[in-house]
């Protein structure tokens, strides 16, 4: 073997939740008898109707169909704050860090209970009812958790858009959910800077429905220009609600929130998370993968508009009862040492982020990392893409001063918790490894051509699942059949995940990124298709091909060939322009690093695009370009290769 590993020390072994041969033992199990694991697993949360059936899933592409705990009721937002407060009404549920570091927080238990309570009540007598959509397009502000939790207290169904997306990508989203009601607040702040989320609003919803409402909360107090006919203010709304609101009992299988995200081809889609199954499987991960124990202080640096904020800040932990950070700022601001300072400040215990950021804090010196006290950190999680082994030293030697296990964990939107991964005190870990699966997860290697399953331990292919678990997603809104065509139609009978992987001799999975057209753009998952049609939208462009290219803080940056109308000219005016419209159009994460003016585009005879060839001529790696004898015209390339980047 010759990657190196790191065996769990006997310190965290002694403390944690379980250790190797404990894993082994309920994995095994989990996957010998998922019934009666997850049947177990399941009373980590409180039922008003019991469920009496556990599992009942199909993989098969005629017939897709996934449920979970199916005949048990239950209420989400109940689970991960009513319940609690009898036992821990006083402690700290929340710890909100704002941007400006000099103010902090305390949400307990009770006041939670509270908060959430009038917000359903807000949301009620705004007209939202049980199965509708609500769409929260707000900063990291305890408001957001609110929001989401109220939602789940009425049984409505949230749909989170990231506030760092442009109108256009939030009137898509609304439109495509259905919402008739946008949370926002007037301007988001982070590192010093103000977004004006409300006039994004207004600017989506004039491509909205009349009759789409917008209830808005105060952050900056900045001015907005609120229409009496459509706009409410939360802070007077909320006068004239009680602090009451019993939750709503749902069904297991009744959709809990829909998060869109980049696929492939087109527009977003919009995954969707049911209620029973995914908080069991969010919660039993936060406990076992951060080894979070009774008063620890858990951070999660994620922002809740992806995934892992859902999960991770919000959902697993709250339904743990834990102490969860909130954090409203970014890594640099305002100086590199803030992520430390907050685990000095806040007695972090386990800190989960992204490998850009810590890409980006290792470039700038050991320094800022010493200033702060990090002795109370225990645990340190990774998410999002690949972490290379340098940044993954790094981490382990600088922030945790080899006392933390590293935990990466490798999971996916449409998963809905984490898949892959080293639980604390029980798997040795190997820098760049997601390691093992979580309990009751089957991944398997298949044959990229072929579609089988790879049976010798140490191969390479692409990375699916062979059965179900939990927390994954059902569906895509108002599209099963897209649903069935991403993940079950490619390799049949099996959840595909877009992602290649490689199986080291010890079982270990090695994720080595997408198969297909997304990019992973500083752990943001980007589909190229979208920025293409960004693109083809602007007057001057009359094609565009985008593929993503190695960025060393970014992992991937965004490659553009771009083909303009008869009659344009190349110039770096265009090329700005051409910049400052995706930005507009998207948003700022999709923000192109590359716009290369290329007169023509290597294609088929059939006309579709050599994207394999595209990438390779951004990767600098022209040796390696492969057969061009099907293009319909191969000269293209030369001048593409002259030109790269520079014209
Ligand atoms: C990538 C984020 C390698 C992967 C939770 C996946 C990772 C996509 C890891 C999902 C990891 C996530 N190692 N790659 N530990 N975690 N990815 O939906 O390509 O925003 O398919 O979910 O991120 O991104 P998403």
């Amino acid at each position: 073997m010759l990657d190196a590993t790191h065996p769990p020390s006997a310190e965290i072994t002694s403390i944690a939740h379980i250790d190797e041969a404990k894993y082994e033992e309920m994995y095994a199990a989990s996957i010998a008898d998922p019934e009666a694991f997850w049947g177990e697993a399941g009373k980590r949360l409180d039922w008003i109707k019991p469920y009496t059936k556990v599992k009942n899933t199909s993989f098969d592409h005629h017939n897709v169909d996934i449920k979970w705990f199916e005949d048990g009721t239950l209420n989400v937002c109940a689970n991960c704050v009513d319940r609690h407060l009898e036992t821990r009404g006083t402690q700290t549920a929340i710890i909100w860090e704002s941007d400006d570091p000099n103010i902090a927080q305390h949400i307990t238990y009770n006041e939670l209970h509270d908060q959430v309570s009038k917000f359903a009540n807000v949301l009620h007598a705004l007209g939202v009812k049980k199965g509708e959509r609500v769409v929260l397009y707000l900063p990291m502000i305890p408001a957001a958790a609110y929001a989401m939790l109220a939602c789940a207290r009425i049984g409505a169904i949230h749909s989170i858009v990231f506030a760092g997306f442009s109108a256009d990508a939030l009137a898509d989203r609304i439109n495509g959910s259905g919402a008739k009601l946008v949370v926002t607040a007037d301007e988001a702040i982070r590192g010093g800077r103000a977004t004006p989320l409300k006039k994004n609003v207004d600017e989506a919803l004039s491509k909205c429905d009349a009759d789409v409402k917008c209830l808005m909360v105060h952050r900056t107090g900045g001015d907005v220009a609120m229409n009496p006919e459509r706009d409410y203010i939360y802070a007077e709304e909320v006068e004239r609600v009680s602090s009451h609101c019993a939750p709503v009992e749902m069904n297991a299988e009744d959709p809990l929130f829909i998060l869109y995200t980049s696929g492939s081809t087109g527009k977003p889609k919009g995954v969707v998370h049911t209620s029973g199954g995914y908080l069991t499987y969010a919660a039993m991960t936060h406990q076992y993968v951060f080894d979070y124990q009774e008063g620890d202080v858990y951070w999660c640096t994620a922002d809740v508009g992806w995934v892992t904020g859902h999960s991770y800040i919000v959902y697993g932990p709250l339904a743990n009862g834990a102490t969860t950070v909130m954090f409203e700022g970014v890594p640099n601001y305002p100086d590199a040492s803030r992520f430390w300072q907050v685990c000095e400040k806040h007695k972090v215990n386990q800190f989960y982020t992204a490998p850009t950021a810590i890409r980006m804090l290792m470039g700038l010196g050991a320094d800022f990392v010493e200033s702060a006290d990090l002795s109370s950190l225990r645990v340190l999680g990774s998410v999002g893409e690949p972490i290379n082994p340098e940044a993954w030293n790094w981490y382990n030697e600088v922030v945790g001063k080899g006392n933390c296990p590293i935990v990466d964990t490798f999971w996916q939107t449409e998963t809905g918790g984490i898949l892959i991964t080293p639980l604390p005190g029980a798997t040795a870990t190997k820098p760049g490894s997601a390691t093992r699966p979580f309990f009751g997860v089957q991944p398997v290697v298949l044959d990229p051509h072929s579609g089988d399953e790879i049976a010798q331990t140490e191969c390479e292919g692409v990375l699916a699942m062979g059965d179900s678990w939990p927390g994954q997603s059902r569906t895509i809104w108002g599209d099963h059949a897209r649903f069935v065509d991403t993940y079950f139609t490619q390799y049949k009978g099996y959840f595909f995940t877009g992602d290649g992987c490689r199986r080291d001799s010890d079982g270990y999975y090695w994720i080595t990124g997408r198969v297909d057209d997304v990019i992973n753009v500083s752990g943001h998952r980007m589909g190229t298709a979208e920025v293409e049609s960004a693109l083809v939208a602007h007057k001057a462009v009359s094609e565009a091909a985008v593929v993503g290219f190695p960025h060393d803080l970014k992992g991937q940056g965004i490659w553009c060939y771009v083909t303009l109308m008869t009659g344009e000219a190349p110039s770096e005016e265009l090329r700005a322009a051409l910049v400052k419209w995706v930005r507009h159009e998207i948003g700022p994460i999709a923000k192109p690093d590359v716009i290369q003016f290329a007169p023509g585009l290597p294609k088929t005879r059939s006309g579709k695009i050599m994207r394999r060839i595209l990438r390779k001529i951004a990767e600098d790696d022209y040796g390696a370009l492969g057969d061009t004898s099907t293009l319909a015209d191969p000269s293209v390339v030369d001048d593409l290769i002259a030109n790269r980047g520079n014209t």
